[in-house]
């Protein structure tokens, strides 16, 4: 057992694989490895413990849930992509985890296509950071470290 909670999961859903070749205009051209980068510097700047998670396939999305509260997780950063807005088996897991969650977009999901208002993780996050770009997951750490007790 750690004997500090402070490794905090962070999960990418469906084409982050890709982030790079989605529109620049939107996602900023950025790649998922320099925005892990990224994410770990600011992480380790507030003594949490990133570790990265991104895949293609909802099944596997909720089996890392799973495997978040069995152990592997003291907190989650959710950004599941297009399965944000319809995924209620990934909410579910979500939900099962019972750990601290924030869940983060990287386009303002509330200024693009009406169905993209609609999250599935309403509820169950304690925040939502959307069109903040990759500072959006700094804001996000912040808020963990906060419920953590971490980063000081
Ligand atoms: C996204 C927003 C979603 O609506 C979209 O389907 C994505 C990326 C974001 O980070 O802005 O894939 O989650």
């Amino acid at each position: 057992m750690p004997s500090v909670a402070n490794r905090v999961a962070v999960l990418h859903g469906v084409n982050f694989d890709v982030l790079e070749r989605r529109d620049a205009s939107i996602y900023g051209g950025i790649s998922l490895s320099e925005l892990e980068r990224k994410i770990s510097d600011w992480a380790h700047g507030l003594q949490l413990e990133p570790i990265f998670f991104q895949t293609n396939s909802e099944g596997e999305f909720c089996e890392y849930l799973h495997r978040s509260a069995d152990g592997l997780a003291d907190a989650v950063i959710v950004n599941a992509g297009a399965w944000t807005h319809y995924s209620r088996a990934i909410a579910d897991a979500l939900e099962l985890t019972k750990l601290p969650a924030v869940e983060v977009h990287l386009s303002d999901v509330e200024a693009r296509d009406d169905w993209r208002r609609l999250s599935v993780f309403d509820g169950l996050v304690l925040a939502k950071v959307s069109g903040r770009g990759p500072d959006g997951y700094r804001e996000a750490l912040e808020r963990l470290a906060g419920e953590l007790g971490a980063g000081g």
